[in-house]
């Protein structure tokens, strides 16, 4: 008979691994202390983009709730006394001064820790700060007779079922009692590999180095785009042809970095240096910088293209498409859509957007031709599915000069249109 899983946090990472688990065929609680969450999950409303096998992970849980393979709560209580094994999925939010919020993972411990009992193994899947685990979990929970885990999540959004499956995992543990038994569950769910990690600590900063990479590379292709823009070729291609090299992966140029663990990886790093070590993690720093002035040139361009059409931005109109932080995806949590939607409203400028799966901001309109009727310029933030315009449209719709500010590199070129790329 399989153990009861408990997952805390139920949020686009614990969601997903809660109807992954059941999936399985254990016994599931998710608990979350949101309960507009919980109510979402009762009623099929919720929002994260995720499918399984063509089903929306909405009313995947929902069909996993209504027939109790998942239960759901606000609060942790056990369903029996046999050993079991605890999933903890909560986030460490930034806060002001390089600070990091650690009340979630404070509660989910204050939650768990009375009704632990021997034999229970409890797994970490926060991204964290390196040292947590060390310094601030482990004195909590050791002496009690229970195993623990740490194992970092890398699914990446929109694609949670397929690399639950396959993608390696980090595994770090407590002792070889606690490793073993972590492995063994995981093993129960997906024949993907699993590495075993010397510490918690290296494994904490494997999780947060992989998300800085991706962060300084996105700066370098940012970089590198205005640098084609200078030497007026095409940055694309220019893409195109540097991944010829078998061990060169350059990513794509944007509007910017968002989401919850790119943007939020540079200050673990620095949160996990002490004040008194004068090392600096400048690279990573500067690649940072240059992603966040993303949003801010996107905007300088719009300005560009209009003033050279004789127009003005604060008198224009300007449709935004996409509003995830990324292609296809429907968290917005800072997502370089809203950041440009901000610097625009602060210059007056007038927004209509639109996006077919978010719900997130004041100006969005229900149709792509509502928001592309009239429009002065129109700006590509993100790709999204169900939002497709073909140019001829755009051409139907846009106010004359055709202006497509395109951060995506999704537009050919077309005789009738000013296309800018950023
Ligand atoms: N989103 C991703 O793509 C992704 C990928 C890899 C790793 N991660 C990491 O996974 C972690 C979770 O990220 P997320 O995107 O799922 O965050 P999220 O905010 O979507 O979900 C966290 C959930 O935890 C809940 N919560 C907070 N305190 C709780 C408690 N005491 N008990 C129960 N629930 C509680 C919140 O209400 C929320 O629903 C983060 O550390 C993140 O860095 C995220």
């Amino acid at each position: 008979m399989n153990k009861t899983v408990y997952v805390l946090g139920l949020g686009h990472i614990g969601l997903p691994i809660a109807a992954w688990i059941a999936l399985s065929g254990y016994q599931v609680v998710g608990i979350d202390i949101d309960r507009n969450k919980l109510n979402d999950i009762r009623h099929n409303r919720v929002k994260i983009h995720e499918h399984f096998n063509g089903m929306h992970l909405s009313q995947l849980v929902y069909e996993l709730v209504g027939n109790q393979q998942i239960i759901i709560s606000d609060h942790l209580s056990r369903l029996d006394k046999k050993p079991a094994i605890f999933i903890i999925t909560v986030g460490i939010n930034p806060i002001e001064n390089g600070e990091h919020d650690l009340s979630s993972l404070q509660s989910s411990l204050d939650m768990l820790i009375p009704l632990l009992k021997e034999g229970d193994l409890v797994i970490f899947k926060t991204t964290m700060i390196p040292g947590t685990c060390e310094d601030y979990i482990a004195p909590q929970l050791i002496g009690r007779n229970i195993m623990l885990a740490y194992c970092p999540e890398t699914i990446a959004e929109t694609r949670a079922f397929i690399e639950l499956n396959a993608n390696p995992r980090i595994l770090a543990a407590l002792d070889e009692k606690s490793w073993q038994a972590a492995a063994g569950f995981y093993r129960s769910l997906s024949p993907a590999p699993i590495i075993a990690a010397s510490s918690f600590r290296i494994a904490e900063l494997a999780k947060v180095v992989q998300n800085v990479i991706r962060d300084v590379n996105v700066a370098l292709a940012n970089e590198l785009a205005e640098l084609a823009e200078l030497l007026n070729v095409d940055n694309q291609e220019l893409r195109e042809l540097v991944n010829v090299h078998p061990r060169v992966e350059l990513l794509q140029s944007g509007p910017g970095v968002g989401g919850y663990c790119l943007p939020n990886a540079l200050g673990y790093l620095q949160a996990s240096i002490k004040e008194t070590d004068t090392f600096k993690l400048e690279l990573s720093e500067l690649a940072r910088k240059i992603n966040q002035t993303r949003p801010g040139k996107v905007v300088q361009v719009l300005r560009q293209a209009l003033a050279e059409n004789g127009k003005q931005m604060e008198n224009a109109t300007v449709a935004i498409l996409g509003l995830g932080m990324k292609d296809y995806c429907a968290d917005t949590r800072l997502s370089p859509a809203l950041a440009i939607i901000n610097l625009l409203t602060d210059n007056g400028v007038r927004i209509k957007a639109y996006d077919p799966l978010i719900e997130c901001c004041e100006y969005q309109v229900q149709s792509l031709p509502y928001c592309l009727d009239g429009a002065d310029a129109v700006i590509i933030c993100a790709l999204q599915e169900g939002m497709k315009a073909s140019l001829q449209e755009m051409a139907y719709y846009l106010s004359p000069p055709l202006i497509i500010i395109d951060t995506r590199d999704s537009v050919e070129t077309w005789e009738g249109i000013l296309l800018y790329r950023v």
